[in-house]
């Protein structure tokens, strides 16, 4: 078995963690590195990544992250995952950033499906960043809380950034001990092989 199959199977979603215990600012650096990394669409990165360490501002966050509140408090970090709010703003950068032929894909392919469509697309890439980000957690073993339990609009008023908005977030810190959902206490629960697989 590989050991990246091992770290998926010990993964999960961590429901409380250690509050007094802190993640390093190497880690977390290696973290941002990652993400830097994620693949996305034509490389379109329309994405802003917050990480909130700073006490006071998870505190003034907690309010609004429904059940997720007290993960809130107690992580290490919040990774805010935002997405660029103005389409013209985008359009500048790729033409700024990209290759002709991938700006010519987006304005062949995407932008002709209107606004709806482009806004749905450029969502979708900020979540291929989410699944790289909680894959880095599982093969480094710090623990995640993936939360799209959170209010994006209180978000974006604490987070004071015009540019962006707020989708969702991860929690990341270390995993108390007694937490009830680690999978020893409640085993995973996944569809069976037969019903997602099909092999041709
Ligand atoms: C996009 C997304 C949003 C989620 N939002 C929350 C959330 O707000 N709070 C929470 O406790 N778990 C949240 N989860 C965790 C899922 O419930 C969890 O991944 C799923 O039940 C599988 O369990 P596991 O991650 O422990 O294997 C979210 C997961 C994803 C991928």
């Amino acid at each position: 078995m590989s050991n990246f199959l091992e770290k998926m199977q010990q993964r999960y979603t961590v429901k409380q963690y250690k509050p007094d215990v802190k993640l390093s600012q190497t880690v977390l650096d290696e973290l941002k590195a990652i993400l830097q990394l994620s693949p996305s669409s034509i490389n379109s990165q329309p994405w802003k990544f917050t990480f909130v360490t700073d006490k006071e501002t998870k505190t003034q966050l907690a309010p609004f992250s429904y059940h997720n509140k007290q993960r809130v408090l107690d992580s290490s970090c919040v990774v805010v995952f935002q997405v660029i709010k103005d389409v013209a703003a985008f359009e500048q950068q790729i033409k700024d950033h990209l290759p002709e032929g991938a700006v010519n894909y987006y304005y062949n392919m995407i932008k002709p499906s209107g606004d709806e469509e482009i806004s749905r697309w450029l969502v979708n890439q900020v979540y291929i960043a989410l699944g790289v980000l909680l894959s880095a957690c599982a093969q480094m073993d710090i623990g995640s809380t993936p939360m799209e339990g959170i209010e994006p609009d209180k978000y974006d008023g604490i987070l004071g950034d015009d540019k962006y908005r707020s989708l969702f977030a991860v929690a990341l810190g270390v995993q108390d001990e007694n937490d009830t959902n680690h999978p020893d206490r409640r085993p995973k629960l996944r569809l069976d092989r037969e019903k997602i697989f099909q092999d041709i």
